[in-house]
């Protein structure tokens, strides 16, 4: 690709319009060689997270150092904190590798996102099991749950871990440093609720064990969705930090926290004043800087940046702006998905977003060849990242690569933006051995996250996690 790509030239442009988007697509696209050189820093600093603590990939272990046999069955009960719901379910397993889940499904308040969420959430673990009839009375032993807690969290045990730091948005005063089962045990004992939290995964462990109940070959589980980060099955001789006992089966799931890549340097990743602005105005700044380029919470205000960027000089819009487009955050991601693949000859939908969501009128056809190459650079450059921490991780297993290998995927970008798949799939094949790439299986874990905690509840009471 380059930027003499035909998509990239706006019909009817003016010079000064033409060049400024050339100057964006030298910016955000990537060469196979700029993206060799960040897939090799990218396992430099997964060795370095594997050999000791607090480092940017902190490689955390999960205590899980099982894997489900898709033979066990029962019905478990499970919270799925993320980055925009909350959902409980209780999750049937089939003993044939199937699961059947019923959930219910809660908005995170604002308020909950900034100050009463375990509460919250306990709130809404106790509608859940009042509506069906489910709520433990007088001397009945409590209901064991799993919790996915989708933020980054030092793990202590298979049920208790301190959390890092917020990410995604989150900013509830209090925990960070605290052991969020604590924080949530308390909030149930509170409410009265006899529910005993058995099991503690991120959610991205969550997707791996849920994709591994029915397929023995899953090692990794990835989450590209509102956050960014994986999951994988790692020999424990190479997790130099661990101080526990060897587990028998030589092996552990570690959660990569791979979001925070290069956060201390901002030195590999293809930074642009876009994504500097976007850094420096967000709640966690100098944190998650590979997140921020690849997920769903910010793609739509790096867009923002680059609109505004043009817009104020004379380049877009005529100038123009609106209140909504000067209001932080407002571009959701979706409106880039939908934007980067309209086909319509005047670019129609493009229009629709543009006079009805942003609030401005008029738009040229102009201004719409523009939103429509910002969306396809935002989501393209994600997507070609994306595929860094997967062939950083995989190759680091190469060992598992010669024999057929699945890696589950959860999220909103994975599911819902246009060819993300394909793109990352088509980037990862040419930084690994063809011969080995045939073996991998890319596949939708969908609801993992949840049903992961369920099977992690199950393991924690079938056997010791
Ligand atoms: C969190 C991770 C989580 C990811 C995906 C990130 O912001 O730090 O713990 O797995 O989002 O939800």
């Amino acid at each position: 690709m380059s930027s003499a790509d035909s998509r990239y030239t706006i019909v009817g442009a003016t010079p000064e319009q033409q060049a400024a988007i050339d100057m964006l697509a030298s910016q955000f696209l990537l060469t196979d060689e700029r993206l060799g050189a960040i897939i090799k820093e990218f396992r430099r600093r997964m060795e370095e997270g594997l050999a000791t603590d607090g480092k940017v990939l902190k490689m955390i272990p999960s205590y899980v150092t099982r894997r489900p046999l898709g033979s066990e069955v029962g019905s478990y009960f499970a919270i799925d904190l993320g980055g925009t719901n909350l959902r409980v379910l209780k999750v049937t397993l089939d003993g044939r590798g199937g699961v059947t889940s019923e959930h219910q499904k809660f908005a995170l308040s604002e308020e909950a996102k900034s100050r009463t969420l375990f509460d919250f959430v306990a709130q809404c673990v106790d509608t859940f099991l009042d509506e069906r009839n489910l709520r433990p009375l007088g001397q009945q032993p409590p209901i064991p749950m799993g919790l996915t807690f989708s933020y980054p969290v030092q793990q202590t045990s298979i049920n208790s871990g301190t959390l890092v730091q917020w990410t995604k948005g989150l900013n509830v005063p209090g925990c960070v440093g605290r052991d969020v089962v604590r924080l949530l045990q308390d909030a149930l004992l509170r409410l009265g609720l006899r529910v005993k939290i058995v099991a503690l995964v991120n959610d991205t462990v969550g997707t791996l064990l849920s994709a591994a109940y029915s397929d023995p070959a899953a090692q990794m589980g990835i989450i590209f969705g509102t956050g960014t980060n994986a999951a994988y099955y790692e020999d424990v001789a190479n997790l130099a930090k661990w101080k526990g006992p060897n587990p028998s089966s030589g092996e552990m799931v570690l959660n990569m926290e791979w979001g925070a890549f290069d956060s201390d340097d901002f030195a590999f990743l293809p930074f642009t004043p876009h994504d500097i602005k976007l850094d420096r105005k967000s709640i966690n700044p100098r944190k998650q800087a590979y997140e921020k380029m690849i997920s769903g919470m910010y793609l739509g205000e790096i867009a923002r940046n680059i609109v505004l960027w043009l817009a104020d000089q004379r380049l877009l819009l005529d100038g123009r702006s609106s209140e909504i487009l000067n209001a932080m955050w407002f571009i959701d991601t979706s409106y880039l998905s939908s934007g980067a693949v309209d086909t319509t000859s005047d670019l129609s939908e493009i229009q629709q977003v543009i006079e009805k969501t942003l609030n401005i009128s008029n738009s040229t056809f102009v201004d719409r060849q523009i939103f429509k190459v910002i969306a396809i650079l935002v989501g393209e450059r994600a997507a070609r990242l994306s595929a860094v921490g997967v062939v950083a991780t995989l190759t680091k297993r190469s060992d598992l690569l010669n024999k057929p290998v699945t890696v589950g995927i959860d999220g909103s970008m994975y599911e819902h933006y246009p060819y993300f798949h394909d793109i990352l799939v088509e980037t990862a094949s040419h930084f690994i051995p063809q011969e080995q790439f045939k073996n991998i299986n890319f596949t939708l874990a969908k609801d993992g996250s949840g049903v992961g905690a369920a099977i992690t509840a199950m393991l924690a009471a079938t056997y010791d996690a």
